[in-house]
């Protein structure tokens, strides 16, 4: 494994897997195979209703809780509950997470951040961090946070490599995690003839290349699986390096274009929603 190292000095591994989407049958099924077979960075949300199966599966894979960096999100609407950690944790069945993120720049965001911050100080959180605060959100958090953030979640691939966020992370020294790592599973990125070529040069699959180039920028990758075969790909790509001529080939795809469009009054109705959690 590779590990990046945060601005407090914490490694986290270079690549993950994502739980977005995942049923709790699903979630439990990916995550215990991908830590059974090396994985050891885990991302879910409380959004993704999937804590308590992700928990599941990191107890049943048999890897031990120290060996897994275990990454998750609050809600919103659950910015205010001052609870929130401690629930969170108890979904995951855990004392603590390696990283733990406000979700949105929705609702009270502010009063979110300083839950993180509490989790931090009190040793809950190893990291924490902030997703989807492009813009305004990360620029005014700036001039509010008491502890710099480790990481910053945000939608990032080669058709949209972040390239203005990244100038301010840099000056902090904060990562970023690629969400839609490869473009939600888009055939048209996957499907660039760069990647084609460079498979073919190092026995790849396209995937593993737009993966490989993710990590050789220093950004830490989640890719969403519930297909074994392709997990196991997704963490195979440790094994080459793309050249400087070949990254700057793949970075010139970067067309500025996200895949998702988030509106104002979408983030009104995050703050609105409340996650139906699993009971049990
Ligand atoms: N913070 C946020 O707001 C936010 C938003 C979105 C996502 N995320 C996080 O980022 C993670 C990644 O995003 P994502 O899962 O939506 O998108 P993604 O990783 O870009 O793409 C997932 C899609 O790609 C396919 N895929 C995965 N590995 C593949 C491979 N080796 N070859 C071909 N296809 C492959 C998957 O299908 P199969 O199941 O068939 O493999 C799935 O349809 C999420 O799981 C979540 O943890 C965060």
């Amino acid at each position: 494994m590779e590990y990046i190292t945060l601005n407090n000095g914490v490694n986290c591994p270079a690549v993950g897997i994502g739980t977005y989407m995942l049923s709790p049958a699903d979630a439990e099924n990916s995550v215990r195979e991908a830590l059974r077979m090396g994985y050891s960075l885990v991302d879910t949300a409380n959004a993704y209703v999937n804590e308590r199966a992700v928990g599941r599966g990191i107890r049943l894979s048999g890897v031990s809780r120290e060996k897994v960096f275990l990454s998750t999100k609050l809600w919103p609407s659950e910015y205010e509950n001052p609870r929130a950690v401690d629930e969170t944790l108890e979904r995951l069945g855990t004392d603590y997470a390696d990283l733990l993120y406000i979700h949105q720049p929705a609702g009270n965001w502010l009063a979110g951040y300083r839950q993180l911050e509490k989790a931090y100080r009190d040793g809950k959180a190893r990291a924490i961090g902030i997703s989807n605060f492009e813009g305004k959100y990360i620029e005014e958090l700036k001039t509010k946070w008491e502890i710099v953030p480790q990481f910053i979640q945000a939608e990032a691939h080669p058709y949209f490599t972040q390239k203005e966020l990244r100038k301010t992370l840099d000056g902090y020294g904060i990562k970023l995690m690629s969400w839609y790592p490869l473009g939600h599973g888009d055939k048209k990125l996957v499907g660039e003839p760069v990647f084609a070529l460079l498979a073919q040069k190092y026995g790849k699959t396209p995937a593993q290349i737009i993966l490989r180039w993710h990590t050789q920028m220093g950004f830490a990758v989640i890719p969403g699986s519930r297909n074994v075969s392709h997990i196991r790909d997704n963490l195979n790509i440790l094994d080459f390096t793309l050249t400087e001529d070949e990254m700057a080939s793949v970075a010139a795809l970067d067309k500025g274009e996200r895949y998702y469009h988030r509106t104002d009054e979408q983030l009104a109705s995050f703050a609105a929603w409340r996650p139906g959690f699993e009971k049990a």
